[in-house]
């Protein structure tokens, strides 16, 4: 069985997507969703779907190494940044070669870095008029937003969409390709 463990800092609905998409499978499971906010919607999320929830502060993650010898001892075969807000550190970084992931809400390298994410990022994207929009999933290094990319998805956008339209239709992109990027990635190697 491979293992993904999830970082989520908000709602979660990605997190939930993939823990019921791999429900439905055999040979990957998600383990473990980790939180750096202890009100996040993500946290009711797991206690329905009965996945293990944990929450850590600002110290745990980037001052000791809480968190690192917590992934570690997870044995992930792959670490997944599911609307996760904070830059990871260079300690996880070096752990986890190539096996960080991050979903970004937009066609990188347009609209990323610090500072640009979900409703953020759909603002922007549509007060420049773009004609379309997208999702980048790509490995995480130490810098944001700018790690190796594995795969895009565009959506097309009106003059009329507003930024909430305009996130929904980034969100069905997710729903729809980020679980199958991420079986493909784990089962590649067999
Ligand atoms: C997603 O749209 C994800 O792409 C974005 O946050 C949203 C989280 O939604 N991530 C970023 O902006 C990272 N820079 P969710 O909590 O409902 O899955």
């Amino acid at each position: 069985m491979k293992r993904i463990v999830i970082l989520a800092s908000g709602s979660g609905s990605n997190a939930e997507n993939i823990i019921t998409y791999f429900r439905k499978r055999k040979q990957i499971e998600v383990s473990a969703v980790l939180t750096n906010k202890n009100t996040a919607q993500v946290l009711e999320r797991c206690k329905r779907l009965k996945v293990p929830a944990l929450y850590f502060n600002k110290a745990a993650f980037s001052d000791t190494t809480t968190i690192l010898d917590f992934l570690v001892s997870q044995k992930p075969d792959l670490v997944v940044l599911a609307g996760f807000l904070w830059k990871i550190p260079k300690n996880l970084v070096a752990a986890f070669p190539n096996k960080i992931v991050n979903i970004h809400p937009a066609l990188l390298p347009k609209y990323g870095g610090k500072g640009m994410y979900g409703s953020k990022v759909h603002k922007a994207v549509k007060e420049n008029g773009e004609t379309e929009t997208g999702i980048t999933i790509h490995f995480v290094n130490e810098h944001y937003d700018e790690g190796a990319i594995i795969y895009q998805a565009k959506t097309s956008i009106i003059a009329k969409d507003t930024a909430e339209q305009i996130a929904e239709k980034v969100h069905a992109l997710e729903y729809e390709h980020f679980p199958v990027v991420l079986e493909k990635l784990l089962l590649k190697n067999g």
